[in-house]
């Protein structure tokens, strides 16, 4: 393969566009930036009205002016995801504020840095499957209750979920529980009519990895994908509004590996 057709073939993802999506209410957590911000947005440019929920205020603006600067519906809700109380008080606010909600992705997480596991402390093993297992846990039971039939949830594991990586032990773990708890609650709600599926993105350029790595070196692990190259936030956004749409209807339970070919399960 030449480098111009490898290129060719790495092309970053287009606009992702699911009319159905119009006029539907999503909740994003994690939607104050990178992956989250960029669901949140495309959901927006689709016509759906976004609650953008986080804990970092000036994120949370930011991200929500670029949708309403484009025309979008949106508005944000400050939560933290590992406090119950707080994701109560959110699923209220956007129920008064759009109405009850046909979509969530609960994506709010990370803190995945390595950690040797002899040098693991249970107080971080905690932090860690606080925020990346427990806090979907606490945001579907919040927002499950006003969800109508028809409606879609997309969790968000990790590729270190689905083979061992260069991560924190317990994210892993975190991560994996998500896609058994993903897969409990599609059993457990597809007579009600609503479907539930996983994402679990690869290497995807955040404001961390570009304080980690230099273009460089981002450059690098992108050649260590078969595509050719890292994926941006547009490419799992995409990936989650397909599991959000219709075109998915027939679809839940499943973990969509978005890795560039990396992952093949
Ligand atoms: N980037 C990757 O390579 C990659 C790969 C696989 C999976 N993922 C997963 O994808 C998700 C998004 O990652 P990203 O790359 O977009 O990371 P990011 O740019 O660091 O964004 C993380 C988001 O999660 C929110 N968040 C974290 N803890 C929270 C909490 N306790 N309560 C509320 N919000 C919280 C942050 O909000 P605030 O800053 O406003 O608190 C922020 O919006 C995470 O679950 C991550 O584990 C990422």
């Amino acid at each position: 393969m030449t480098e111009t057709q490898r290129v060719t073939s790495a092309r970053p993802v287009g606009p992702a566009s699911h009319p159905d999506l119009a006029g539907r209410v999503a909740i994003v957590t994690g939607g104050s930036r990178g992956i989250g911000a960029a669901t949140a947005a495309a959901l927006a440019a689709n016509g759906a009205a976004v609650a953008v929920v986080g804990r970092d205020v000036p994120a949370l603006l930011a991200a929500t002016a670029a949708i309403t600067g484009r025309g979008g519906r949106a508005s944000w809700v400050r939560a933290d995801c590992t406090a119950p109380a707080e994701l109560a008080v959110m699923a209220e606010t956007v129920g008064r504020q759009f109405g009850p909600p046909d979509i969530l992705a609960a994506f709010a997480g990370g803190n995945g840095m390595p950690v040797p596991t002899e040098a693991e402390t249970p107080e971080h093993w905690r932090e860690v499957v606080d925020t990346d297992l427990n806090s979907v846990f606490y945001t579907v039971r919040a927002v499950l209750p006003a969800m109508p039939a028809g409606g879609a949830i997309v969790t968000m594991s990790s590729a270190a979920a689905r083979q061992p990586a260069r991560s924190a032990a317990a994210y892993a773990a975190a991560k994996a529980g998500v896609i058994a708890l993903t897969r409990h609650l599609a059993a457990e709600l597809a007579p009600r009519g609503v479907r539930v599926n996983c994402l679990a993105p690869s290497a995807t350029e955040n404001d961390k990895m570009r304080a980690w790595l230099t273009a460089d070196q981002r450059a690098e692990l992108g050649a260590s994908f078969p595509l050719g190259r890292i994926a941006q936030p547009a490419d799992v956004a995409a990936a989650a509004l397909f599991l959000a749409s219709d075109a998915a209807a027939w679809i839940t339970g499943a973990t969509l590996d978005v890795a560039g070919g990396k992952i093949m399960v």
